[in-house]
């Protein structure tokens, strides 16, 4: 396995379409086994292929629910859930909308206020190419926007209300 190189802005990559995945083939699973172990190297919850330079619609995403808050002593850490995002399209949004705070490994040193939708439902294919629809809510759900709108060239700082450079206390914000 290797570390891939994250990509910063101003890389124009971050603001393109990326192109549909349509090769599953052996290449491609190392990529995403390399972009999984880039992305807990960062460390990040997500890792969108246009951040390490490839303009494909594809995305890792690799976080435990509760995983940021305290945990009781002795209790099992939080059992983290992994997903390979391909071609992936949201297909259902709830109308309630949360509002949290994000970071982007490709935007360093600043984390923004950004309203999302509370859960969503998404079409996509998983690594081996087969399509799966996935279900998700909470912290998870906007790990996954944050992820598909890196796939169109979106990034938090278009969405967020407002933005800043975190005080210390606050540099534990999950990043993807
Ligand atoms: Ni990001």
């Amino acid at each position: 396995m290797a570390l891939l190189q994250i990509v910063h802005l101003p890389e124009p990559i971050l603001r393109k379409k990326a192109k549909p995945v349509t090769q599953f083939d052996k290449d491609l699973q190392v990529l995403i086994d390399n972009m999984f172990e880039t992305m807990r190297d960062a460390p990040g919850v997500g890792l969108a292929a246009p951040q390490i330079n490839l303009p494909m619609q594809l995305a890792v995403i690799e976080y435990a629910e509760g995983e940021d808050e305290e945990q009781e002593e002795g209790a099992p850490p939080p059992k983290k859930k992994q997903f390979v995002l391909i071609n992936p399209e949201i297909v259902k949004a709830s109308e309630e909308k949360v509002m949290g705070v994000e970071g982007c490994l490709s935007i360093p040193g600043l984390v923004g206020e950004v309203e999302r939708h509370e859960a969503i439902q998404v079409k996509a294919l998983n690594r081996h190419g087969q399509p799966v629809k996935l279900k998700v809510k909470g912290w998870m759900a906007r790990i996954f926007q944050h992820e598909i709108d890196h796939l169109n060239g979106v990034l938090f700082t278009d969405r967020a209300t407002r933005i800043w450079k975190p005080a210390e206390e606050e540099e534990d914000i999950p990043l993807d």
